[in-house]
């Protein structure tokens, strides 16, 4: 038994030793209560850090996006998914409203741009429009945590919704072609509205466009390639075990937010499904675990369609 005892302590100092395991609020030797290790890994629930990791590109080699796995061997799914065999109630006669509102009429015209007008591009007052519109934020306010002791904790009103008003979600803009504005990376500034530059090498910011190019299918790099990056702290904090859903679920909420706001502007716009998470800590300096892209949507002017949609 003593033998097996010494196993264990050896195992869980290996562990401690690997980072595999942390010690929250270990004994220092002056008698101080200390956190070992990196405080921001302990908030990321183990599924969580996984599924990040694994349904991204840049940390590891599996293949990512269309691949067809398994289309050898199952059938593809309907589009449409045939109707439940009970009673039907037929919704079309109480269709009344004609012309239709304005909002079902964006709607309707909301649709992926992929191909851009590059004689005549994006412009900054068009982009600060855009930001205005979907992304600034419109007040903010404190309010306590709801348990004994808790601290005072800050929020946001923004134009889209967000789990738990966390608004985790960060906005870096990879500039490629976009009028009074030079190329570059930007984080949009969303208290100050404002767009501050990241220096980052010419090289990166290229592999940054051609990949969403490459995603798209497109012909050429987005005017603007809006990469969504999460605080992941800020909502793991408060949430166990539905953290990073909530995550990817408000990602959802902003992209149809941009595609509207793109609509309504006569802009054009694409969600892109994939992003690389370690090129985008490589070009601005933060841990991939800490803040990372959790989507991404090319911006721009569409180029007039040819022929009919
Ligand atoms: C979460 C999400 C990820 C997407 N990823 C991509 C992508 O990587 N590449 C692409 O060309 N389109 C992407 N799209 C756009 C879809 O292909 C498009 O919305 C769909 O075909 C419907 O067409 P519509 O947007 O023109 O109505 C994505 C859309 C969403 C919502």
């Amino acid at each position: 038994r003593r033998h097996v005892a010494a196993f264990n302590l050896d195992l869980l100092e290996l562990l401690l030793d690997s980072q595999f395991l942390l010690k929250l609020n270990a004994e220092s030797g002056d008698g101080l209560r200390v956190n070992e290790g990196d405080g921001n890994l302990v908030l990321w629930d183990f599924h969580d850090l996984g599924f990040h990791t694994r349904s991204t590109e840049g940390r590891q080699a599996n293949p990512v996006g269309s691949t067809f796995a398994y289309a050898s061997v199952v059938s593809p799914l309907p589009a449409v998914r045939p109707p439940w065999p009970g009673t039907k109630i037929d919704l079309h006669k109480f269709f009344i409203s004609d012309p239709i509102s304005p909002f079902a009429k964006l709607l309707r015209e909301r649709h992926s741009v992929r191909d851009f007008d590059d004689e005549h591009p994006i412009t900054l007052a068009e982009l600060a429009q855009f930001l205005d519109g979907a992304a600034r934020v419109l007040s903010e306010w404190n309010s306590g945590a709801p348990f004994e002791g808790g601290p005072e904790i800050t929020y946001s009103t923004r134009p889209y919704p967000s789990a738990g008003s966390a608004y985790e979600l960060e906005l870096y803009l990879a500039v490629s072609n976009c009028k009074e504005l030079p190329r570059g990376l930007y984080h949009y500034d969303a208290g100050g509205h404002a767009l501050v530059a990241i220096e980052v090498s010419a090289l990166h910011l290229q592999a940054l466009s051609a990949a969403a190019e490459f995603a798209m299918d497109a012909p050429g790099p987005p005017q603007v390639l809006i990469t969504i990056a999460a605080r992941f702290g800020r909502i793991s904090w408060k949430y166990s075990s539905i953290a990073y859903s909530l995550i990817l679920k408000d990602v959802g909420s902003m992209i149809q937010t941009f595609y509207l706001a793109a609509t309504d502007m006569g802009l054009g716009g694409c969600a892109i499904g994939t992003s690389n998470i370690d090129l985008f800590s490589r070009m601005t300096g933060l841990e991939f675990h800490v803040e990372g892209p959790v989507g991404q949507f090319a911006l721009g002017r569409g180029k007039k369609p040819e022929g009919p949609r």
